[in-house]
């Protein structure tokens, strides 16, 4: 049942993600829109996302005939309909109570990939009941490998198709806002995936972050290389490495057995003044060459932006922020007006670049003096 907040979502009309986050922003509590807007420290990781992209001016081609490029691609063995693919975000009901159902089931009806988190505040075998899609389970390592292991087991057993390692937070980032907020999970809500003290943050405390003191009580603070092999090991489907920025740690990776990158800061909410991912991206792609898809996150928010990203050699984006503004302001139907949005504006910016399919997408077509400001 659609509330009347998203009844009159709907019939607004979604121009761009800017005014979805406006939008997002008057709904949400204040607590909430920080947790999810904010960044570590000064946040100057979190702006240098966005600037990167603004930084690339295209070279299109002109005269080529082309006018229903097609936007799908293969990942790690799924056919996916779209290059924009659902970030791994956590607690996705402090958004919209239908959460990670809402979002997974959108993803679904856009061919696009749902990645859950760890710390999704719906379990993993209920958002695989309800949602038919792709899905990708991400891991947070906890202290106990035992859980942890438990964990990939749970995901694979319910039809997650790959395990996506998050390497850039062993402990978490100095969030100011967070700090400033006391932000904690709500108390009707749990860590769905995890069961007793592990399942919740704890009641507020001023100047605290309880998703901090989380991490402090459970999370591997000593994340190191065989943490990976042992995953490799233990997991019968693909590994995914998600929040590096270079080509050697890319290739460590994968010497190790990892099957796909995702070069990303954690939306800059990790190590601030970290290199913007567009900007760590050709570097690691150069690294790896053809051995395992390399995709981006982090500052994502245009179609332009993603045919940026696939030209410096990403074979897909995935949207973290966004998919939760647009769960804030229109639930399950707010997050496919948001993909069908990104789908318009890629398919715009590809006839108007002259390509007819992703592959067509190359460095070429970016302007070099862009590229090395
Ligand atoms: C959790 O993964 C967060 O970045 O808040």
């Amino acid at each position: 049942m659609a509330t009347s907040r998203e009844r009159e979502a709907s019939v607004v009309p979604l121009v761009n993600v800017d005014e979805l986050e406006a939008r997002a922003r008057a709904v949400l509590g204040r607590t909430t829109y920080d947790y999810i807007a904010g960044g570590a420290e000064d946040e100057v990781t979190m702006r240098a996302n966005r600037e990167a992209f603004a930084r690339h001016r295209f070279r299109y081609h002109t005269l080529t005939g082309v006018a229903n490029p097609e936007l799908g691609l293969e990942l790690l063995g799924s056919r996916l309909r779209t290059p924009v693919q659902i970030a791994p975000t956590a607690t996705q009901r402090l958004a919209h109570p239908d959460g990670e159902l809402a979002v997974s089931r959108a993803a679904a009806s856009a061919g696009a990939l749902y990645c859950l988190s760890t710390l999704a505040t719906t379990s993993l075998e209920d958002v695989a009941q309800a949602s038919s899609g792709h899905r990708w389970f991400q891991l947070y390592l906890y202290r106990d490998r035992g859980l942890s292991g438990e964990l990939v087991d749970r995901a694979i057993a319910a039809g997650y198709r790959a395990i996506v390692l998050t390497v850039d937070a062993p402990i978490l980032g100095r969030r100011e806002r967070d700090l400033r907020n006391g932000f904690t999970l709500h108390s009707d809500m749990s860590y769905a995936n995890l069961r007793g003290t592990l399942a919740g943050t704890g009641s507020a405390v001023p100047g605290a972050s309880g998703l901090e003191r989380y991490f402090d009580s459970a999370m591997e603070d000593r994340l190191a290389y065989p943490d990976l092999e042992w995953l490799v090991a233990r997991s019968s489907v693909p590994v995914v490495v998600k929040g590096l920025v270079r080509g050697d740690d890319a290739r460590r990776c994968i010497d190790l057995g990892a099957r796909g990158i995702i070069v990303s800061n954690h939306g800059g909410r990790q190590l601030d003044h970290a290199v913007a991912s567009l900007d760590a991206l050709p570097e690691v792609v150069a690294a790896v060459g053809d051995r395992v898809p390399v995709c981006l996150d982090g500052g994502v928010r245009r179609g332009t932006d993603v045919l940026k990203a696939i030209a410096l050699g990403a074979r897909a984006v995935f949207l973290g922020r966004p998919a939760l503004f647009a769960l804030a302001v229109g639930g399950e139907d707010g997050v496919r007006r948001l993909l069908k949005l990104l789908a318009d504006e890629v398919a715009t910016a590809m006839v108007l670049l002259g390509v007819c399919d992703l592959g067509q997408l190359t460095a070429d077509l970016l302007d070099a003096a862009s590229r090395s400001d």
